[in-house]
Protein backbone atom coordinates (compact mmCIF):
# COMPACT_ATOMS: atom_id res chain seq x y z
CA UNK A 1 0.00 0.00 0.00
CA UNK A 2 1.51 3.32 -1.08
CA UNK A 3 1.18 5.80 1.64
CA UNK A 4 1.76 9.39 1.11
CA UNK A 5 2.92 12.24 4.08
CA UNK A 6 2.55 16.31 3.89
CA UNK A 7 4.85 17.81 6.25
CA UNK A 8 3.87 21.09 7.34
CA UNK A 9 6.40 22.99 9.79
CA UNK A 10 6.42 26.87 10.90
CA UNK A 11 6.30 28.74 14.30
CA UNK A 12 3.24 28.98 16.57
CA UNK A 13 0.29 30.58 15.29
CA UNK A 14 1.15 30.51 11.82
CA UNK A 15 -2.34 29.03 10.70
CA UNK A 16 -0.78 25.41 10.59
CA UNK A 17 -3.12 23.09 12.12
CA UNK A 18 -6.31 25.05 10.70
CA UNK A 19 -5.10 24.28 7.12
CA UNK A 20 -3.21 21.08 7.65
CA UNK A 21 -6.92 20.01 9.47
CA UNK A 22 -8.62 21.02 6.60
CA UNK A 23 -6.02 19.93 3.70
CA UNK A 24 -6.24 16.15 4.86
CA UNK A 25 -10.06 16.18 5.22
CA UNK A 26 -9.96 17.06 1.56
CA UNK A 27 -7.34 14.31 0.60
CA UNK A 28 -9.10 11.59 3.68
CA UNK A 29 -5.50 11.88 5.02
CA UNK A 30 -5.04 11.46 8.70
CA UNK A 31 -4.17 14.51 10.64
CA UNK A 32 -1.38 14.27 13.11
CA UNK A 33 -1.02 17.35 15.42
CA UNK A 34 2.17 16.61 16.45
CA UNK A 35 2.48 19.77 19.41
CA UNK A 36 -0.06 18.06 21.19
CA UNK A 37 1.28 15.26 22.07
CA UNK A 38 4.38 17.58 22.96
CA UNK A 39 1.70 19.38 24.90
CA UNK A 40 1.06 16.12 26.51
CA UNK A 41 4.29 14.88 27.69
CA UNK A 42 4.23 18.53 28.68
CA UNK A 43 1.50 18.51 31.29
CA UNK A 44 3.07 14.77 32.35
CA UNK A 45 5.74 17.11 33.86
CA UNK A 46 4.10 19.84 34.77
CA UNK A 47 1.89 17.16 36.91
CA UNK A 48 4.85 15.52 38.68
CA UNK A 49 5.82 18.99 39.46
CA UNK A 50 9.29 18.79 37.58
CA UNK A 51 10.45 22.29 36.36
CA UNK A 52 11.70 22.47 32.71
CA UNK A 53 15.38 23.00 33.98
CA UNK A 54 15.35 19.66 35.41
CA UNK A 55 16.74 17.52 32.63
CA UNK A 56 17.91 14.57 34.49
CA UNK A 57 14.71 13.73 36.03
CA UNK A 58 12.74 14.42 32.58
CA UNK A 59 14.90 11.84 30.82
CA UNK A 60 13.70 9.38 33.44
CA UNK A 61 10.40 10.24 33.93
CA UNK A 62 9.91 10.10 29.88
CA UNK A 63 9.39 6.27 29.71
CA UNK A 64 6.51 6.52 32.19
CA UNK A 65 4.24 9.02 29.80
CA UNK A 66 2.14 6.63 27.65
CA UNK A 67 1.51 9.56 24.77
CA UNK A 68 -0.95 8.16 21.93
CA UNK A 69 -3.81 9.17 19.78
CA UNK A 70 -6.96 8.53 18.48
CA UNK A 71 -9.35 9.50 16.37
CA UNK A 72 -13.05 10.30 17.26
CA UNK A 73 -15.93 9.07 15.01
CA UNK A 74 -15.99 13.43 14.10
CA UNK A 75 -12.29 12.17 12.84
CA UNK A 76 -10.92 15.05 15.32
CA UNK A 77 -7.42 13.95 16.91
CA UNK A 78 -7.48 12.80 20.48
CA UNK A 79 -4.42 12.93 22.61
CA UNK A 80 -4.37 10.56 25.62
CA UNK A 81 -1.65 10.74 28.67
CA UNK A 82 -1.31 7.27 30.16
CA UNK A 83 -5.01 6.54 28.90
CA UNK A 84 -6.50 9.61 30.30
CA UNK A 85 -8.16 12.11 27.07
CA UNK A 86 -6.04 15.47 27.63
CA UNK A 87 -7.33 17.41 24.75
CA UNK A 88 -8.92 19.70 26.62
CA UNK A 89 -6.16 20.18 29.41
CA UNK A 90 -3.20 21.09 27.03
CA UNK A 91 -4.17 24.86 24.76
CA UNK A 92 -3.35 26.36 28.17
CA UNK A 93 -0.34 29.58 28.24
CA UNK A 94 1.28 27.61 31.21
CA UNK A 95 1.05 24.06 28.86
CA UNK A 96 2.57 26.02 25.72
CA UNK A 97 5.35 27.26 27.60
CA UNK A 98 6.24 24.60 29.44
CA UNK A 99 6.22 22.10 26.11
CA UNK A 100 8.37 24.48 24.65
CA UNK A 101 10.89 24.40 27.28
CA UNK A 102 10.69 20.69 27.21
CA UNK A 103 10.32 19.52 23.71
CA UNK A 104 14.03 20.50 23.69
CA UNK A 105 15.51 17.44 25.11
CA UNK A 106 16.59 14.38 23.65
CA UNK A 107 14.24 11.98 25.66
CA UNK A 108 11.52 13.64 24.76
CA UNK A 109 12.35 13.90 20.94
CA UNK A 110 13.67 10.51 20.57
CA UNK A 111 10.55 9.24 21.62
CA UNK A 112 8.16 11.62 20.30
CA UNK A 113 9.97 11.22 16.75
CA UNK A 114 9.60 7.48 17.20
CA UNK A 115 5.60 7.63 17.76
CA UNK A 116 5.35 10.24 14.58
CA UNK A 117 7.23 8.03 12.45
CA UNK A 118 5.21 4.81 13.03
CA UNK A 119 2.00 6.61 12.42
CA UNK A 120 3.00 7.70 8.85
CA UNK A 121 4.09 4.01 8.40
CA UNK A 122 0.20 3.04 8.64
CA UNK A 123 -1.59 5.77 6.91
CA UNK A 124 -1.10 8.64 4.76
CA UNK A 125 -0.69 11.70 6.75
CA UNK A 126 -0.75 15.43 7.41
CA UNK A 127 1.75 15.95 9.93
CA UNK A 128 2.47 19.45 11.39
CA UNK A 129 4.86 20.61 13.61
CA UNK A 130 8.53 22.40 13.87
CA UNK A 131 10.89 19.36 12.84
CA UNK A 132 8.63 17.09 10.35
CA UNK A 133 10.16 18.12 6.99
CA UNK A 134 14.01 18.07 8.60
CA UNK A 135 13.37 15.77 10.80
CA UNK A 136 10.49 13.07 11.28
CA UNK A 137 9.51 12.92 7.30
CA UNK A 138 12.73 13.78 6.02
CA UNK A 139 11.19 11.93 2.81
CA UNK A 140 7.94 13.29 2.85
CA UNK A 141 6.11 14.03 -0.58
CA UNK A 142 5.38 17.63 -0.04
CA UNK A 143 7.27 19.90 2.74
CA UNK A 144 5.49 23.20 3.55
CA UNK A 145 7.21 26.18 5.16
CA UNK A 146 4.50 28.24 6.80
CA UNK A 147 4.73 31.59 8.47
CA UNK A 148 3.36 35.10 9.34
CA UNK A 149 4.33 38.06 10.85
CA UNK A 150 4.16 37.82 14.46
CA UNK A 151 1.36 40.81 14.68
CA UNK A 152 -0.20 38.95 12.41
CA UNK A 153 0.24 35.42 14.49
CA UNK A 154 -0.57 37.93 18.05
CA UNK A 155 -3.83 39.00 16.05
CA UNK A 156 -5.28 35.54 15.22
CA UNK A 157 -4.55 34.34 18.65
CA UNK A 158 -6.36 37.59 20.18
CA UNK A 159 -9.31 36.90 17.94
CA UNK A 160 -9.40 32.92 18.94
CA UNK A 161 -9.58 33.77 22.71
CA UNK A 162 -11.75 36.74 22.51
CA UNK A 163 -14.26 34.81 20.40
CA UNK A 164 -14.14 32.42 23.64
CA UNK A 165 -14.51 34.99 25.87
CA UNK A 166 -11.64 34.60 27.51
CA UNK A 167 -9.44 38.12 28.59
CA UNK A 168 -6.54 38.69 26.92
CA UNK A 169 -3.87 41.66 25.72
CA UNK A 170 -2.41 41.14 22.52
CA UNK A 171 0.70 42.96 23.04
CA UNK A 172 1.23 40.02 25.57
CA UNK A 173 0.27 37.61 23.44
CA UNK A 174 2.75 39.03 20.99
CA UNK A 175 5.21 39.07 23.46
CA UNK A 176 4.86 35.07 24.01
CA UNK A 177 4.68 34.22 20.88
CA UNK A 178 8.27 35.95 19.99
CA UNK A 179 9.53 34.02 22.92
CA UNK A 180 8.24 30.47 22.04
CA UNK A 181 9.60 30.95 18.27
CA UNK A 182 13.28 31.94 19.93
CA UNK A 183 13.02 29.04 21.46
CA UNK A 184 11.94 27.16 19.09
CA UNK A 185 14.41 27.95 16.64
CA UNK A 186 17.40 28.08 18.76
CA UNK A 187 17.30 24.94 20.72
CA UNK A 188 20.10 22.69 19.46
CA UNK A 189 18.27 19.29 18.60
CA UNK A 190 16.18 19.57 15.78
CA UNK A 191 15.13 23.34 15.91
CA UNK A 192 12.41 24.72 13.91
CA UNK A 193 13.89 25.76 10.56
CA UNK A 194 13.07 25.64 6.70
CA UNK A 195 13.76 22.38 5.24
CA UNK A 196 15.76 23.32 1.94
CA UNK A 197 12.90 21.38 -0.45
CA UNK A 198 10.40 22.91 1.50
CA UNK A 199 8.18 25.52 -0.16
CA UNK A 200 8.06 28.85 1.93
CA UNK A 201 4.07 29.82 2.14
CA UNK A 202 3.83 33.43 4.45
CA UNK A 203 0.10 33.54 4.89
CA UNK A 204 -0.18 36.59 6.73
CA UNK A 205 -1.79 38.11 3.98
CA UNK A 206 -3.62 34.86 2.60
CA UNK A 207 -7.13 33.61 3.70
CA UNK A 208 -7.16 29.64 4.46
CA UNK A 209 -8.72 28.83 1.41
CA UNK A 210 -6.50 29.92 -0.45
CA UNK A 211 -3.32 28.99 1.67
CA UNK A 212 -4.94 25.06 1.23
CA UNK A 213 -5.78 25.42 -2.59
CA UNK A 214 -2.35 25.61 -3.02
CA UNK A 215 -1.16 22.99 -0.61
CA UNK A 216 -3.44 21.03 -2.39
CA UNK A 217 -3.04 21.81 -6.02
CA UNK A 218 1.42 21.56 -5.01
CA UNK A 219 0.83 17.87 -3.85
CA UNK A 220 -1.05 16.75 -6.99
CA UNK A 221 1.56 18.18 -8.59
CA UNK A 222 3.97 16.19 -6.84
CA UNK A 223 2.06 13.21 -6.67
CA UNK A 224 2.53 12.93 -10.02
CA UNK A 225 6.58 12.77 -10.11
CA UNK A 226 6.67 11.31 -6.53
CA UNK A 227 8.40 7.74 -6.26
CA UNK A 228 9.49 6.79 -3.21
CA UNK A 229 6.42 5.44 -1.40
CA UNK A 230 8.79 5.55 1.53
CA UNK A 231 8.23 8.33 3.88
CA UNK A 232 9.60 7.04 7.14
CA UNK A 233 13.38 7.27 5.77
CA UNK A 234 16.20 8.75 7.61
CA UNK A 235 17.22 7.78 11.22
CA UNK A 236 17.72 9.54 14.89
CA UNK A 237 20.70 11.62 13.38
CA UNK A 238 18.95 13.90 11.06
CA UNK A 239 17.16 15.05 14.17
CA UNK A 240 20.00 15.47 16.26
CA UNK A 241 19.81 12.62 18.57
CA UNK A 242 22.77 10.73 18.07
CA UNK A 243 22.74 7.65 19.73
CA UNK A 244 18.85 6.43 19.69
CA UNK A 245 17.53 4.19 22.81
CA UNK A 246 19.63 6.52 25.46
CA UNK A 247 18.19 9.32 25.48
CA UNK A 248 20.94 11.38 25.67
CA UNK A 249 23.58 13.57 23.36
CA UNK A 250 27.01 11.87 22.55
CA UNK A 251 29.33 14.98 24.26
O1 LIG B 1 2.32 23.58 17.67
P1 LIG B 1 2.16 23.80 19.17
O2 LIG B 1 2.02 25.23 19.56
O3 LIG B 1 1.07 22.95 19.75
O4 LIG B 1 3.54 23.27 19.79
C1 LIG B 1 3.85 23.40 21.15
C2 LIG B 1 5.34 23.30 21.35
O5 LIG B 1 5.78 21.98 21.06
C3 LIG B 1 6.19 24.20 20.48
O6 LIG B 1 6.49 25.43 21.12
C4 LIG B 1 7.45 23.41 20.22
C5 LIG B 1 7.05 21.98 20.45
N1 LIG B 1 7.00 21.17 19.25
C6 LIG B 1 8.19 20.64 18.80
O7 LIG B 1 9.23 20.88 19.38
N2 LIG B 1 8.18 19.82 17.71
C7 LIG B 1 7.05 19.55 17.05
N3 LIG B 1 7.08 18.73 15.99
C8 LIG B 1 5.82 20.12 17.49
C9 LIG B 1 5.84 20.94 18.58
Amino acid sequence: MRYYSIAIDGPAGAGKSTIAKQVAQRLAFIYVDTGAMYRAMALYFIRLGISAEEEEKINRCVKDADVSIAYGEDGVQQVYLNGENVSGLIRTEEVGQMTSATSRYAAVREKMVSLQRELAKKASVVMDGRDIGTCVLPGADLKVYMTASSKERAKRRFLELTAKGIPCNIEEIERGIIERDERDMNREIAPLRQAEDAVFLDTSEMGIEEVAGSILELFEQRKKTSVSGQNTEGDFRTCGIPEAGTGRRQA
